[in-house]
């Protein structure tokens, strides 16, 4: 059976560093009330005109190089983002162009935090199809474009940052092993950007009410997550026929210590098997995981045939898991 395996991993942030103690002067709230609450201490933030791609393609041409491939030998491109460059073209369209992949097909996937678990799905079920051979999957945010600096309910949460992997073929038996992605579109209102869409496009009253800015009903949010994220874990690993015991490293989603600590608890995981990196970088959206995923790679916290569960969730809603084998 052939399967998708990812063959490398980059990753790029921004350098500008927000601590807690910055955000202090900006709005009403304490380093210890985001540390308690949240796990973040600080975030990085792009400077000045940068953009979704401008990240995508740093952390793309990381993975390249690891993989020791040129642009041209990929043939599709797909990033998972809610911050792009523009409504259109796609993100990917402008990162095709600026790594010059002649060879690929590029589209954007807007599951919000779960973009690029869900793009893993994607794309690993496009490999398994025989559609493409050489896959690169990326995911990139700038939220901090899109942060009402003045809501202090949100703007101490997010940070911007880029992930990508380069995905190929495999008949071993390890890659990507399984995958799941769900959505519930009733509980569209608890996380959104509610302006600039054809639902509320961009007008004098649409900036008046701050639409342009993420809305996020966190309290609600955080009960959804915790639930859903549980039960995915549990129901992935019980799908692959694998205990808890049997996975050396989950990688979550990058929202809040507290959530990733629920999950961990509920799965009996000791600390030393759960990779955190939310208090150097808020939650970067499709970006967490990428990057995680990175960091655990290159600081040698995965090793050959290890069992990684992602998990992820986010707006939509949508929420979603893969299970990988390395
Ligand atoms: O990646 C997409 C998925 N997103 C998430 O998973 C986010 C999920 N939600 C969360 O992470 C948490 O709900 C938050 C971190 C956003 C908030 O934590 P919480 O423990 O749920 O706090 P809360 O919203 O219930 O607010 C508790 C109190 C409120 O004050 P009162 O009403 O009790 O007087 C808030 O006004 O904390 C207040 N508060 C703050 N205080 C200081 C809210 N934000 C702040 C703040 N600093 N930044």
């Amino acid at each position: 059976m052939i399967r998708g395996k990812i063959i490398a991993t980059g990753s790029y942030v921004p350098e500008n560093v927000i601590t807690n103690l910055d955000l202090e002067k900006i709005v009403e709230t304490s380093d210890d009330w985001i540390t308690e609450r949240t796990g973040i201490k600080e975030r990085r933030i792009v400077n000045g005109s940068q953009a979704a791609s401008d990240l995508a393609c740093e952390a793309a041409t990381l993975a390249l190089k690891r993989a020791h491939l040129k642009a041209r030998d990929i043939d599709l491109i797909v990033v998972g983002t809610i911050s792009g460059d523009m409504p259109f073209p796609s993100t990917a369209c402008a990162v095709q162009n600026r790594l010059g992949a002649k060879n690929a097909a590029a589209f954007d996937v807007n599951a919000a935090c779960s973009g690029f678990v869900y793009g893993l799905h994607i794309v690993n079920n496009l490999i398994r199809g025989g559609a493409h051979n050489r896959v690169l999957l990326i995911g990139a945010e700038v939220l901090s474009k899109f942060t009402d600096w003045e809501d202090r309910t949100t703007c101490i949460l997010f940070g911007d940052g880029a992930g990508a992997v380069i995905i190929e073929p495999t008949k071993e038996r390890r890659g990507i092993l399984s995958t799941n992605i769900h959505s519930d579109g009733n509980f569209g209102d608890l996380i959104m950007l509610p302006g600039g869409g054809s639902r509320n496009p961009c007008s004098r009253d649409s900036i008046i009410k701050r639409l342009h800015f993420i809305k996020m009903k966190g309290n609600e949010t955080f009960k959804v997550a915790v639930r859903t994220l549980e039960e995915i874990a549990v129901r992935t690993l019980e799908e692959n026929n694998l205990t808890a015991e049997d996975l050396d490293l989950l990688i979550p989603h990058q929202a809040n210590i507290r959530i990733i600590q629920a999950t961990a608890k509920r799965l009996n995981l000791p600390p030393e098997k759960v990779f955190v990196n939310i208090a150097k970088y808020g939650n970067t959206s499709a970006a967490s995981i990428p990057i995680a995923l990175d960091e655990a790679v290159t600081s040698g916290r995965v090793k050959d045939g290890d069992n990684i569960l992602l998990e992820a969730f986010g707006g939509g809603l949508t929420w979603a898991s893969a299970l990988l084998r390395w």
